[in-house]
């Protein structure tokens, strides 16, 4: 299939790269040109495992290019939207800018042959509005709409081996068998080996996308809502979701309590959801949407006053070293991420802080130039009255408490997720907190 992506950021890029090395024709396409020329260079835009690999043998295979040029869609068949659907700057509800634009640049360039798939993540009802817009350009292909399921860190693996694929398809019955035969080709390699098709009209793929990660969002902060109780009674919040995880119906996944969810997603995917449930007049069915914001965010600032309190009650010309800024692990992505909230929280409140981060040293220097940056976590926590880890990058995990304790000016360490052993900790001499554990 001769497949194009219109956007080559985190979800195009990958996508591209994948789509090509499982034998497709694929151009990517994105008004960035340093970004299209790092791509055709084979320089990946972001930190993601894997994707340099797959991006450099794709391109070596002549089946993968990338493209400012949206003329060179026209000898494409399948196009691809792929573009970010971020929070309004001044609202709960999603941007559709990039979207509408995507549309309008393909929609002089689209073949008698073309049919148009979305990818990104939209409020229910765009794909149904995107068909019109289609129309009205003049334009028969039939559009049909295909959620993605990535996690950052996992990109090109839940790419080429997903747990399952949506089809959302037109009404229209001849767009539909039109779409449906351009999505089986794509998809043959994935079906071949029975990877569950899940197939709905558009409003229940679109649905599906924002209620699987509602449903994540809803489970991480379920386990921080009982780690607020753990904290107030002494239960161990870790021992709980061990617990419970154990019966299949709840599982073990999603149940890690900590400083809570961000990155690109989940965060704005719950916003966009409820303002979209208020605008069909549905507000109430997701009104317990709202609380697990509330629960998460909460976490964060509750992290903001132990390292408060652990520093004597003011941060004032206090040391505080942070381990960790990308809101996950195996990332350099920032956004919405509750260790760089809370890095900036404390530092504008008068500590110096200095964080290190294995990925995303270079963006927090970009983006947060009055934080100090160290190279790695015994540079930033040299001297330091508190050490706060807040993403749990393996090199982290693994840090000697011996070792450390030789560098820092206090031992204390503020375990935001939960993931050092505090026996270990305690043994070498440091004061040890973690959340809704004692
Ligand atoms: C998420 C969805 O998992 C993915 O299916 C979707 O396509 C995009 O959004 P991603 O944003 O990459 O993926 O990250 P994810 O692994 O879901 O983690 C999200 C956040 O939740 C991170 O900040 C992570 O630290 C946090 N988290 C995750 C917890 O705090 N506890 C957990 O148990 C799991």
């Amino acid at each position: 299939m001769r497949i194009t992506t219109v956007g080559c950021g985190y979800l195009g890029a990958v996508y591209a790269a994948s789509m090509a090395s499982i034998g497709h024709e694929v151009l990517g396409l994105d008004v960035d040109q340093r970004k299209i020329d790092g791509l055709n260079e084979g320089i990946a835009p972001f930190h993601e495992p894997g994707f340099e690999k797959v991006l450099a043998e794709a391109l070596a295979s002549g089946r993968l290019r990338f493209s400012t040029d949206y003329s060179d869609a026209a000898d494409y068949t399948a196009h691809v939207i792929c573009v970010g659907t971020p929070q309004q700057i001044d609202g709960a509800g999603a941007d559709l800018t990039y979207v509408h634009a995507a549309v309008d640049s393909l929609l002089p360039h689209l073949s008698d042959t073309a049919v148009v798939l979305g990818r990104s993540t939209v409020p229910v009802g765009t794909a149904a509005s995107l068909r019109e817009r289609l129309r009205a350009g003049g334009s028969d292909a039939p559009l049909a709409w295909n959620p993605e399921f990535l996690r950052e860190g996992f990109a090109v693996k839940d790419t080429l081996h997903p747990d399952r694929i949506v089809y959302g398809l037109p009404e229209d019955p001849a767009e539909a068998a039109r779409a449906r035969e351009v999505l089986d080709e794509m998809y043959a390699p994935m079906l071949e080996v029975e990877t569950p098709l899940v197939i709905g009209n558009y409003a229940t793929a679109e649905l599906v996308k924002v209620s699987a990660n509602s449903f994540l969002a809803t489970k991480i902060s379920f386990i921080n809502a009982v780690a607020e109780v753990c904290e107030a009674t002494g239960a161990d919040v870790s021992v709980i979701a061990e617990a419970i995880g154990l019966d299949d119906r709840i599982g073990p996944k999603f149940l890690r309590a900590g400083i809570g969810f961000g990155g690109g997603c989940l965060p704005k995917d719950i916003r966009a959801f409820m303002a979209r449930a208020g605008e069909l007049g549905v507000t109430e069915a997701l009104g317990f949407l709202r609380e697990v914001d509330h629960v998460n965010n909460r976490r964060r600032d509750h992290v903001v006053n132990m390292a408060r309190k652990a520093l004597g009650g003011s941060f004032t010309g206090k040391r505080v070293a942070v381990l960790g800024a990308a809101f996950k692990p195996d990332s350099d992505d920032t956004r919405q991420s509750p260790a760089l909230y809370i890095a900036s929280k404390i530092s504008g409140r008068g500590a110096d802080v200095v964080v290190t981060d294995p990925a995303a040293n270079e963006r927090v220097h970009a983006e947060r130039p009055n934080l100090a940056i160290a190279e790695d976590a015994f540079a930033a926590a040299k001297d330091a009255d508190l050490v706060l880890l807040l993403t749990e990058w393996t090199q982290f995990k693994e840090l000697d408490p011996v070792a450390l304790k030789e560098v820092v000016g206090t031992a204390h360490m503020i375990d935001g997720r939960n993931v050092l052993d505090p026996q270990q900790w305690r043994d070498a001499g440091w004061t040890y907190q973690s959340l809704g554990r004692p």
